[in-house]
């Protein structure tokens, strides 16, 4: 069963995940083994992601140890049509298309549920909420999760904190082979892409706000740095805000950035980082983007409120003509890398995705002994990963020797 847009695209999708598949190794072992395993034979999973090419190499890998999946995407703006077809095609239960209403992406998410998952992957968390909020009756049915968003992370723990979690959910946000490597390089690298796609402008001499300084803020105002732009960061965390300042960045309030940015990127995870009184004071050409999961983080309401006419002036970009000056909106507010790119590249997404595969087996092999908490990835998790990339990468590194560990362990050994 299959709801996309045009399953006659699935030509073009399928090139695409033949193209991600071969820059993701460290999955390609795990679907090698996988295929030989079937560990999921007859196991459902239920999966609400970026339905793009990386996401599709995770997918195939699951239905190749033997899942029968069911997709749907996380976000209404970031579906790859061609990806969604070719999934289709590949067999998966699909349900998904860019431009979906928010009331079509709900109807989706509870298709994919329709399915009585046994597992859920997700991003955002919108399953697993649905799952304990209008769908509690497959509760039951279910043996864990997987949820790889800082911002479904906060979700989570507030539920678990509640004692309102019901089935155990692996933090697959939080590993290091992550969030160092997909929230600061992905996000710093994709972001960026989207904002160059969209405006094919200059970064090199503009002002570039980023709001927060969270392993997605890092990467962000990294990459805008190198690519010659002064970086301002704002923050409400002090010991982030000193970080930046030491990191080379000016800090300020949003309420000064607004006065002299060119482009602003929130990466906060938290909502009305940008608001009326900061549009207020922004320049006339001021072009606004989010990074973070939700398309809250700029007040669209507000914004829309303040406009006398609203126009697209060009593929992904929105005219808000406010009378004095024009503000210019990526995306709909909604995540620029995906909305207006193709999300993280490849290499990144390779050990994001590893870890979701990894952790979805970890659930099935450990579900009866697992309580319903958030769990960090096993550390050992995280070693191979990066053991596996460095590998794929052509890297080796150091061994310690016996002595070297001796030393390490014996705390009376002196220098
Ligand atoms: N591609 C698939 N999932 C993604 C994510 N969470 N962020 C960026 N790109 C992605």
């Amino acid at each position: 069963m299959y709801a996309v847009k045009d399953i006659n695209l699935w030509k073009d999708g399928e090139k695409k995940i033949q193209w991600a598949k071969q820059h993701m190794p460290v999955l390609g072992l795990i679907r090698e083994r996988f295929k030989e395993e079937k560990p999921f034979k007859g196991i459902t999973i239920g999966m609400a992601l970026h339905l793009e090419a990386k996401t599709a190499v995770l997918a195939e890998t699951l239905m190749e140890g033997g899942a029968k999946i069911a997709i749907t995407g996380c976000n209404p703006l970031s579906t790859q049509d061609d990806v969604a077809a070719a999934c289709a095609k590949k067999g998966m239960h699909v349900y998904a298309w860019r431009g979906e209403t928010v009331e079509e992406y709900y109807e989706n998410l509870n298709k994919v549920l329709d399915h009585k998952p046994d597992i859920v992957i997700d991003d955002g968390c919108d399953l697993i909420f649905l799952l304990h909020t209008k769908r509690t009756e497959l509760l039951d049915n279910i043996m864990g999760g997987c949820e790889e968003t800082t911002t479904g992370i906060i979700r989570l723990k507030a539920m678990e904190r509640e004692g309102a979690l019901k089935f155990p959910v692996m933090d697959v946000n939080d590993a290091y082979t992550k969030h160092l490597f997909d929230n600061r390089y992905g996000t710093g690298q994709s972001a960026l892409d989207g904002i160059l796609r969209s405006t094919n402008l200059l970064i090199a001499g503009k002002t570039v706000v980023v709001a927060g300084y969270g392993w997605c803020g890092r990467g962000v105002a990294m990459r805008a740095k190198g690519l010659g732009a002064e970086v301002v960061i704002t923050e409400v965390n002090p010991i982030r805000a000193l970080e930046a300042r030491m990191d080379g960045f000016r800090v300020m309030k949003m309420e000064k950035a607004a006065e002299i940015g060119d482009i602003f990127i929130t990466t906060t995870g938290c909502k009305d980082v940008i608001r009326k009184e900061h549009i207020l004071k922004m320049k006339d050409g001021a072009i606004l983007s989010n990074a973070g999961h939700f398309d809250n983080e700029i007040n669209k309401k507000e914004l829309s409120e303040m406009a006398k006419s609203i126009k697209e002036v060009r593929k992904c970009i929105t005219e808000y003509d406010l009378g004095d000056k024009k503000i210019y909106l990526l995306g709909e507010g909604r995540l620029v890398n995906l909305a207006c790119a193709d999300g993280h590249p490849c290499e990144v997404m390779d050990m994001s995705f590893a870890n979701q595969a990894l952790s979805a087996e970890y659930i099935l092999k450990n579900h009866e002994k697992l309580e319903p908490r958030v769990y960090r990835i096993p550390y050992e998790q995280d070693l191979m990963i990066a053991s596996l990339k460095l590998n794929a990468m052509g890297i080796e590194i150091d061994e310690l020797t016996e002595e070297q560990k001796r030393y390490l362990e014996d705390w009376k050994e002196g220098t």
